[in-house]
C-alpha cells in the first residue's frame, strides 16, 4: 500500500500574477489530502473519496463527469498523454482541505494523487515536473485555465515557510515565517468556481492588455505611462498586476526582516488593488477583511482566485484565536452568512 499526501495553501501575496509570469508567495496550511493506493494487475481505476463518492473507469477511457472525479481522471489522462506507462489501481482519498474556499483543495488532491502514482509505478519525475503535470491536468481536462502557483505550493512547500516563486522560470526561494506572527484565514462562505467565467475572463483581459502593449506578458511592463493608451478597464488590470508583483517582493522582505507592521500594510494595499483594480472581490469578502482589521489584525486581504472564498490576515502571535473569533462573529452578524475559520486550525 502506497501512502502520499499534499497540503492546501494560502497565498500571502501575488494574486492573479502567476498566469502573467509574475511573482507569488504561498505557504502550505496544515490541512491536507491523503491518498492510499494499491496497484492492480489490470487497467481499471477505482477511487473512493470520503465525503464525495466513488468512481471507476478504465485507463484511457477518461470522460469528464463535471464533478470531483474529473480531477482523478485528469491525472491519469495527463500522465498517459505525456507517454508515461501506467496500470490500474485502487485508491482511497481523505481530505480536510476545505473545498471552494480558495485554499487549493484541487491542487492538494492532484498533487497527492500524482505523488502516490509516482511512487506506485516508480515514475521518474521531480516535484516541479509533478506540479506542471498537475497544472496541465487541471487546464486541459478540468477546463480551468489556472496558473502554476497552487500546484507548486502543494508539491514543493513546507509548513512554516512561504515560497517566493518566480513563475517566469519556476525558481523557488524559501522564506521562513517570523515567529512573532500568526496567520488567520477565514472562509467567507461565498463559493467561487474557477471553471466558471470570472477567472478565465480576468486571464483573457490580461492577455489582451499585454497584446495591446506589444509585450509577451504583463511581467514585462516597465513603463506605466504606456497604460494611458489602454482602455481604462485594461489599464486597471495591468496596474493591479504590476503593483502586486512589487508587493510580493516587499512582503518577502518584510517576512525575512520580521517587519510585521509593513506586512500588514501590504496586505491591506493588496486587498484594495484586488477590489478596485482587478475587480475580483465581492462585498461579503470586503466586509470580512474589514472585520478582521477591526478585530485587531495588522492587515487583511482576499486570497486565491476571488469572487468569494477566503481572507488571509496577519496578526500578532497569541492574538490569532481572539481575532479570528471576533471577526467571524462580526462578519456573520453583518452578512447573515456562515463563515468558517480555516487558520488557526480548529
Ligand atoms: C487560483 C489559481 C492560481 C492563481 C490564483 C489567483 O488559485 O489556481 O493559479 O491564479 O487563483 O492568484
Amino acid at each position: 500500500m502506497i501512502r502520499a499526501e499534499a497540503h492546501g495553501r494560502v497565498n500571502l501575496m501575488g494574486e492573479h500574477t502567476d498566469y502573467n509570469l509574475g511573482l507569488v508567495l504561498p505557504t502550505p496550511i496544515p490541512q491536507r489530502t491523503v491518498v492510499q493506493l494499491e496497484p492492480r494487475a489490470d487497467d481499471t481505476i477505482r477511487i473512493r473519496a470520503r465525503g464525495f463518492g466513488e468512481v471507476s473507469y478504465r485507463l484511457g477511457a477518461e470522460k469528464p463527469a463535471h464533478d470531483w472525479s474529473d480531477y482523478a481522471k485528469a491525472c491519469t489522462a495527463t500522465l498517459q498523454s505525456s507517454g508515461v506507462g501506467l496500470r490500474g489501481f485502487d485508491a482511497e482519498v481523505t481530505s480536510d482541505v476545505p473545498v471552494g474556499a480558495g485554499v487549493s483543495s484541487s491542487a492538494a488532491f492532484l498533487v497527492a494523487l500524482l505523488r502516490a502514482i509516482r511512487d506506485a509505478f516508480a515514475l521518474q519525475f521531480d516535484d516541479t515536473t509533478l506540479a506542471l503535470l498537475a497544472q496541465r491536468a487541471e487546464v486541459e481536462f478540468v477546463g480551468a485555465r489556472v496558473g502554476i502557483m497552487d500546484q507548486l505550493a502543494a508539491s514543493r512547500g513546507h509548513l512554516g515557510e512561504a515560497l517566493l516563486i518566480d513563475t517566469a522560470d519556476l525558481s523557488v526561494d524559501r522564506v521562513e515565517l517570523p515567529l512573532s506572527i500568526a496567520l488567520v484565514v477565514i472562509d467567507s462562505g461565498v463559493r467561487h468556481a474557477h471553471a466558471g467565467g470570472g477567472y478565465n475572463t480576468r486571464r483573457a483581459e490580461c492577455e489582451e492588455a499585454a497584446r495591446a502593449l506589444g509585450l509577451p506578458s504583463l511581467r514585462n511592463v516597465r513603463d506605466l505611462d504606456a497604460l494611458e493608451r489602454l482602455p481604462p478597464l485594461l489599464a486597471r488590470r495591468v496596474r493591479h498586476v504590476v503593483s502586486e508583483n512589487e508587493r510580493v517582493q516587499e512582503a518577502a522582505a518584510a517576512l525575512s526582516g520580521g517587519d510585521v507592521g509593513r506586512l500588514g500594510q501590504l496586505f491591506d494595499a493588496s486587498h484594495a488593488s484586488q477590489r478596485d483594480d482587478f475587480d475580483v472581490s465581492i462585498p461579503e469578502v470586503d466586509a470580512l477583511a474589514a472585520a478582521l482589521r477591526h478585530a485587531g489584525a495588522l492587515g487583511a486581504r482576499l486570497t486565491g482566485g476571488g469572487f468569494g472564498g477566503s481572507v488571509v490576515a496577519v496578526a500578532a502571535l497569541g492574538t490569532e484565536r481572539e481575532v479570528a473569533k471576533a471577526a467571524r462573529l462580526a462578519y456573520e452578524r453583518q452578512s447573515g452568512r456562515k463563515a468558517s475559520v480555516i487558520l488557526p486550525p480548529p
